[in-house]
């Protein structure tokens, strides 16, 4: 079983969704893909992006946020889920990571929606007043380091 399960709500760009695979493959974290997605996810869209190590990743592409939800109620138990949004008042640094958390992040260009967000437990990246938010594939790296840091990297799943 994965350590964390790494959830992009409706990622837009195949670069960011590549790049947060690839976090996830580092990690041994479980990538969920909650469709509509902006990209094609064919064998030869991934090939041209780059993406050799798909293959590889620990993925499951969800038709909507309501079958992602479903899936979790019955075929997972006791996750937790965190939505990372900059709209949260605690830091990612103060939440107490467990093994089957769930990490949920939201598209580039528009952020989670309020009612999903209000369904998890808002984290937010601190960040300098002058910027508006992380890119997200980096955003899935800081996150899911920190979550693996506090499991003292354990490999064992
Ligand atoms: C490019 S950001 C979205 C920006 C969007 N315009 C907004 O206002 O939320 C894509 C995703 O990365 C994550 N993210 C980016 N910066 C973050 C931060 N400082 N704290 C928490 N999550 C962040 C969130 O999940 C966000 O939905």
């Amino acid at each position: 079983m994965a350590m964390f399960h790494v959830a992009l709500f409706e990622p837009e760009i195949a670069g960011n969704t590549g790049s947060a695979a690839r976090t996830c493959l580092a990690t041994g974290a479980r990538l969920h893909i909650i469709r509509p997605i902006g990209f094609k996810l064919s064998d030869e869209a991934l090939k041209r992006a780059g993406m050799d190590y798909w293959h590889e990743v620990d993925v499951t592409v969800h038709a909507s946020f309501d079958h992602f939800a479903a899936a979790f109620q019955t075929s997972f138990t006791e996750n937790r889920v965190f939505s990372l949004t900059t709209k949260a008042a605690k830091n990612y640094s103060e939440a107490e990571f467990r093994k089957n958390d769930v990490l949920l992040f939201g598209p580039e260009s528009r952020g989670l929606p309020e009612p999903i967000r209000g369904k998890t437990s808002p984290l937010r990246i601190p960040m300098m007043q002058s910027a508006r938010s992380l890119n997200l594939a980096v955003s899935v790296a800081v996150t899911v380091y920190e979550a693996w840091r506090q499991l003292e990297f354990r490999s064992v799943y």
